[in-house]
């Protein structure tokens, strides 16, 4: 008789209960009052020999409670199927959800479009590395070993060079790239160079350890200052509007000859005056010693360079008013582009 109580257990465990209707099929098979199987046992005890009734009784019982169980269980996650299934009911009057899509960086919209405005005047991109040796950086562009821009206070200086010369470094602008270029190809030469450069600068609303500049060249036979107003005039009036007022202020760079800036007018009814020069960008002539460096003719070639930087640009037409948010990377800030 322990045998059929065992064998009834394995047929109960193996049962497949799946839904509500399923519940009670089982329910009527092993415990209904009629004649389910295991209440069929239960009234079979008397038959059962004296001596091992006790035994069968106490294996019936556990089978019956195991059964029990068995039907608990299954109710209980009938049940939990069915809240869950009420709970995730589609509702398709519900708005879409939005995907994320990311946007692109106010720094790299505005180099875009920096760059955007040069090509319609056949300027196409050149790159170099942001880690530079001094002859690239200094030295080709006519920077005399003890000028104050070599000086540790401006520049990261990777490896340290002995008496002024050599070493290598973060570039500290794009103008290296200039070099790299007319080493590299034979005029006419048309370039911009967009990129990163680095300064050792005391961090702060308006300057960074790292910014942003594009840097234009152009080398041919009877290049102007002329074509360079032209060119940048041009630049201004696609970049801030038709109306742009810009002034060309004489200046110094080592790699140029004769030099300026450039400074727009900036309109705003706060300032005293009603506005106030800013400047966007540095200019000249290249130094025939820069020429003479890369092997080019100074009696045949002339050329013109320019170089604004990114971030003040960007700061003006979004109106920011401080460089720091374009690197940290805050994706409320990010969003808004
Ligand atoms: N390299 C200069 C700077 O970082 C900017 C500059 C000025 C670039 C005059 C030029 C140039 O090409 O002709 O401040």
């Amino acid at each position: 008789m322990l045998d059929v109580v065992e064998a009834l257990r394995r047929e109960m465990e193996a049962e497949r209960i799946a839904t509500e209707d399923e519940v009670e099929t089982f329910r009527i098979k092993y415990l209904g009052q009629k004649s389910g199987s295991i209440t069929n046992l239960f009234k079979k005890i008397r038959e059962v020999a004296p001596e091992d009734r006790r035994a069968f009784g106490q294996q019936l019982n556990a089978l019956k409670q195991a059964t029990e169980a068995r039907l608990d269980e299954s109710r209980d996650i009938l049940r939990r199927a069915a809240a869950e299934a009420e709970t995730q009911t589609i509702d398709l009057t519900l708005p879409g959800r939005r995907p994320l899509t990311g946007s692109v960086h106010p720094l790299t919209q505005t180099r875009d479009d920096i760059v955007r405005i040069f090509e319609r005047y056949g300027f196409s991109v050149a790159d170099g590395p942001e880690i530079e040796d001094d002859w690239h950086n200094f030295t080709a562009l006519n920077f005399p070993p003890d000028h104050p821009a070599r000086d540790m206070q401006d520049t990261l200086f990777v490896e340290a060079s002995e008496g002024g010369e050599g070493g290598v470094l973060l570039r500290t602008h794009t103008s290296p790239v200039q070099i790299r270029v007319m080493k590299d190809q034979a005029p006419p030469i048309r370039v911009l160079a967009p990129g990163r450069v680095y300064r050792n600068e005391t961090i702060s609303y308006k300057s960074y350890c790292l910014f942003h500049q594009v840097e234009g060249l152009y080398v041919d036979e009877g290049v102007t200052f002329a074509d360079l107003k032209y060119l940048l005039h041009a630049f201004a009036k696609a970049f801030f509007g038709e109306d742009v007022r810009m002034r060309f202020r004489p200046s110094f760079f080592p790699f140029t000859e004769p030099s300026a800036e450039v400074d727009i007018w900036w309109s705003d009814e706060n300032l005293p005056g009603g506005g106030r020069w800013l400047e966007i960008l540095g200019c000249g002539m290249v130094d025939p010693n820069v020429l003479k460096a890369v092997d080019i003719d100074p009696e045949k070639y002339t050329g013109y360079a320019f170089g604004m930087g990114v971030e003040r640009p960007a700061m003006l037409r979004y109106g920011i008013d401080d460089i720091r948010v374009f690197y940290e990377n805050d994706i409320r800030f990010l969003e808004q582009f």
